[in-house]
């Protein structure tokens, strides 16, 4: 970007808007706070669903206290309060916001109703990479667009060929065989099977609304100003390059929440930014376990399994004979409640026994307790990174989209773990524990330790992360539309 002076001698005020799902909103508070310790103006554009979910679960107050600069702003996403939000109707959620808040934000941002901020202009719009809305809205009101895709670099530039996997006859793929090696992927050649494409490429027909949003994210990511990313130069840069050739600016500016602690003094709590209700309980439990004997299990906010495959992971878990504590999320698990008093007793018993579960768990915190020895994950990417960061192996059971990608790379590429896609059995997660946990720890050990000294080093001062939010934040002050 040319060098130029700033438009105005005044802050630059910049509007956050966040795909409303847990992962995404974690993530774009901490671009959010980091952007605010730089005296920007910020205002964080939630769902009116996601919002009421942090005011319950949530100190939002401590945003206000914290920043003087930060306010959040709200908005309906269209459906009603008996609709579901689940992954299975993301594409609903999203043409739905396509639909009704699109015209509602237009309204918003040219009206100048954004609140606490509204005396101030907006300098430039930082967005999902999903919403192509947003270009319509900043070529309206003319200012400038940064897309910040908070799923993997790895799994983003999966979605960006697509276009080329269909026109190569790669997709939608020909035969039943899973293992065939993926040929049109550039940087993953060797890398990836089919089986390691995002989970929504598992099809026969590709005018599915999954495929379809992502051909037309395809099509809007180089209209706008710049690209932001969750992840780092020593992680990812073989991908950044190949990201580059289709976006102006690309920020790599991750681990955000390594990069947000290692500015905030250490006497500042981190900011909590839950949808779901914490039980820190959890804590004083592991406070009572040994060093490196705990697997944490947990799938995010969004995953599910069903009952069957609970009872093979919990046999697993307990044949292995590790301690371990599970998220076991309200709603994850796809067969009613009261079927539940069908898990075998011995199972109870053996939790009982070493076992916690909770409904929702301060996961930062518990991957940096010292009693965590492994993390069974769905592979969400928050959850990657920060089990990266807290030197964690990893047994990855992906679910969805980028997950797919992320266990791949997980394994074969980071050797930080192990992927255990498309199968849940109980001996098989019994083996990877044992891998883990004992027989392969060094060796995983190994490689974390490297990498979370990468990444600690890329969000300290003069690191390629530290260096590129700078870069980020002098390109926001000078950006034109
Ligand atoms: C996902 C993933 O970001 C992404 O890979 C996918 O494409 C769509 O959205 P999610 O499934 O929730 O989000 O996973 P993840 O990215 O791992 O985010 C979950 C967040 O919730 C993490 O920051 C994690 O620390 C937090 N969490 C999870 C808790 O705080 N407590 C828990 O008990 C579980």
């Amino acid at each position: 970007m040319e060098e130029e002076t700033p438009l105005t001698t005044h802050p630059p005020h910049v509007l956050i808007f966040p795909l409303p799902l847990q992962g995404p909103v974690n993530c774009m508070l901490k671009l959010a706070e980091l952007l605010c310790l730089h005296d920007l103006h910020v205002t964080f554009l939630n769902t009116e669903h996601i919002h009421q979910r942090l005011l319950r679960y949530s100190n939002v107050e401590s945003y206000f206290k914290r920043y003087p600069n930060f306010n959040f702003g709200t908005i309906p996403d269209g459906l009603s309060d008996n609709n579901s939000r689940t992954m299975d109707q993301i594409s609903n959620l999203i043409n739905s916001m396509e639909e009704v808040t699109k015209p509602l934000l237009m309204e918003m941002v040219t009206s100048g109703s954004l609140g606490k901020n509204s005396n101030k202009p907006l300098s430039c719009i930082v967005a999902d990479g999903i919403f192509c809305f947003a270009v319509d809205i900043a070529r309206e009101i003319k200012v400038p667009l940064l897309f910040f895709d908070t799923i993997s670099p790895c799994g983003l530039w999966t979605y960006l060929c697509v276009p080329k996997l269909i026109e190569t006859g790669e997709l939608p793929f020909s035969g039943d065989s899973l293992d065939e090696p993926i040929k049109n992927v550039p940087g993953m050649e060797g890398i990836l099977r089919r089986r390691d494409l995002p989970s929504f490429c598992r099809t026969k027909d590709i005018n599915i609304p999954l495929i379809k949003l992502v051909l037309k994210e395809d099509e809007h990511l180089p209209l706008s100003q710049g690209l932001i990313l969750n992840t780092f130069d020593d992680l990812e840069n073989p991908i950044i390059s190949q990201l580059q050739t289709i976006s102006l600016n690309v920020y790599a500016i991750g681990p955000l929440h390594s990069h947000l602690k290692s500015k905030l003094s250490s006497s500042k709590p981190p900011t909590s930014s839950n949808i779901f209700e914490e039980d820190k309980s959890c804590m004083a439990w592991l406070d009572m376990q040994p060093p490196n004997s705990v697997v944490y299990v947990s799938i995010g906010s969004l995953a599910v399994m069903t009952k069957k495959q609970l009872i093979e992971i919990w046999y697993g878990l307990v044949n292995s004979g590790s301690r371990f504590l599970w998220v076991q999320r309200l709603g994850s698990i796809t067969e009613p409640e009261d079927e539940l008093n069908e898990v075998p007793l011995d199972l109870f018993e053996a939790t009982r026994e070493r076992g916690l579960v909770v409904s929702w768990a301060p996961q930062e915190l518990v991957l940096g307790h010292e009693a965590i020895g492994g993390f069974f994950t769905h592979s969400g990417w928050n959850s990657t990174l920060e089990s990266l960061v807290a030197g964690v192996p990893m047994i990855c059971w992906p679910y969805v989209v980028d997950q797919q990608v992320n266990s791949r790379y997980v394994e074969e590429v980071w050797k930080l773990g192990l992927d255990m896609k498309d199968t849940c059995d109980r001996k098989i997660v019994e083996r990877m524990i044992r891998e883990v946990m004992v027989t392969r720890r060094y060796e995983f050990k190994q490689m974390l330790n490297r990498m979370a000294k990468l990444a600690q080093d890329s969000v300290s001062d003069g690191g390629s992360s530290y260096h590129n939010l700078n870069r980020l934040i002098k390109d926001i002050k000078m950006m034109r539309f």
